[in-house]
């Protein structure tokens, strides 16, 4: 820390925060009597805090997003070179660093071509759906409208996404939810004995099949998208077993059935390659994405389409309702996209994706030592920078630990000066996965400064 804030400011800083900002997903009343974690500033992978603690960030600005780290100057530079040119103009009309990202990114996505510029996951994840919707509307009289989502993903905070949302915890007392939203089961091979029927072998297939008969059950012709997560994040990073993505391909061919891949936390580097569905050989006709877009420098989300999606809406000019009648007034702000240029540049030039596999495989590897001298460590999985560890009370039994000890262990690790994070509030009973998603920087020192801190936080809880 270089010391830019005095004392005096920062005890301004932390009683206008308690006395008036509303903490994301938290429970206030601990704040009457401790101080909330202030973030003042951050360099490659580690921030610091109020009381001039540092702290060595697992988990990319605690929602897997910084995947460049803290401090990139040239992004900082880009932004404010482009604010001074201009700022802002409604997305009607283009904007140079708007014009020169879609075709970067469109390179990194063979079958996909256009770019609709929003600024969250959630709500790239509503255009989407709006999309969806209006497609139904335009070519099967609206009939079909329906959306299958996955038990365990998650697709956002509005309304429309917690209806596409499989964490109960996160949906309740939300409701109620939009119509035409129906629920797929989930992936999960480790869970497999708490789901009827699933068979000990090709579980893979099993569990896209599982998909057709939800299709079968509503009607293909009801049915107009999938959306899934390429690999689930807050709903305990699962990693798809083996088969499965061919199946979901072959079952949305078979029933003309939209495929909307959320790439919002895996996107742009996170598994090692650019997009997770790019480990599966799959073709989606959507793909939305933000966290690591611009690695949180400025608001960016994109929704991608391919172009016999973006054709459905221009095939009729002569019909003034026969276009995309949606915007999304911060998706003008030029800001995102000059962030995310240099983004995808730092990522190629720093060669980040080859890191990425590199440091991954040797993350998955230390987490598995640590599951040989940790009991409650049921199961480690992940792709790339992007881990679960899932806590267990006995492992022949697979039962969850309780989320109070999870969270002790998150505790543990941030009391050491490591975050990390957790699933939580997701699945009732489940939130039992530790998950790490450093920056696509990360050296061994800082995968090894991780897991000595997790040995330890195990080690004090557990014992
Ligand atoms: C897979 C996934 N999709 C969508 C979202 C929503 O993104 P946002 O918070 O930017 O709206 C998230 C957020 O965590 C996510 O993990």
């Amino acid at each position: 820390m270089d010391g830019t804030y005095s004392q005096n400011d920062l005890t301004r800083v932390v009683e206008a925060d308690k006395a008036h900002v509303w903490h994301h997903l938290i429970q206030h009343k601990p704040f009457e009597s401790k101080d909330p974690n202030i973030i003042i500033e951050g360099k490659g992978m580690r921030v610091w805090n109020q009381a001039g603690k540092e702290h060595l960030d697992a988990v990319s600005g605690g929602v897997w997003t910084v995947n460049v780290g803290y401090g990139r100057e040239r992004i900082a530079r880009a932004v404010y070179d482009q604010l001074m040119r201009v700022n802002y103009f409604a997305g009607s009309a283009g904007s140079v660093p708007g014009a020169l990202f879609s075709q970067r990114l469109i390179e990194k996505m063979p079958g996909m071509t256009r770019v609709y510029y929003c600024n969250s996951g959630s709500e790239a994840n509503e255009k989407a759906f709006k999309m969806i919707r209006q497609i139904a509307h335009k070519r099967y009289g609206g009939k079909k409208h329906k959306i299958l989502y996955r038990d365990r993903d998650y697709h956002g905070t509005t309304i429309a996404c917690l209806s596409a949302g499989g964490q109960d915890e996160r949906n309740a007392q939300y409701g109620p939810y939009t119509p035409g939203f129906v629920r797929v089961p989930h992936c999960l091979e480790y869970r497999k004995h708490e789901q009827d029927g699933a068979p000990s072998e090709h579980y893979g297939e099993w569990a896209a099949d599982q998909i057709e008969q939800i299709i079968l059950r509503e009607g293909p012709d009801t049915v107009g998208g999938l959306c899934l997560e390429p690999v689930t994040a807050g709903g305990g990073v699962i990693v798809p077993p083996e088969g499965y993505w061919q199946k979901v391909q072959e079952i949305c061919r078979k029933y003309d059935i939209l495929l909307h891949i959320d790439e919002v936390v895996c996107g742009v580097g996170r598994t090692g390659t650019w997009f997770g569905y790019q480990h599966y050989g799959v073709q989606p006709d959507f793909v939305t994405m933000a966290k690591g877009v611009a690695s949180g420098y400025a608001a960016i989300a994109c929704c991608v389409t391919s172009e016999r999606v973006f054709e459905m809406f221009k095939d009729d000019a002569s019909d003034p309702m026969n276009y995309f009648r949606d915007i999304s007034t911060f998706g003008g702000c030029t800001a995102g996209p000059a962030a995310a240029l240099e983004n995808l540049s730092i990522i190629e030039e720093e060669d980040l994706l080859g890191n990425t596999v590199a440091m991954g495989d040797y993350m998955l590897d230390q987490l598995r030592a640590l599951q040989d001298r940790h009991a409650v460590i049921g199961d480690v999985r992940g792709k790339g920078l992007f881990l679960g560890a899932e806590l267990v009370t006995d492992r022949q039994t697979r039962d969850p630990q309780p989320e109070a000890r999870v969270q002790a262990v998150v505790a543990d690790c941030m009391g050491q000066g490591v975050i990390i994070g957790a699933t939580n509030r997701s699945v009732p009973g489940k939130n039992n996965t530790l998950c790490f998603s450093p920056a696509l920087i990360a050296t061994k020192d800082d995968i090894d400064h991780i897991l000595s801190a997790v040995d330890g936080a195990l080690t004090r809880v557990f014992g």
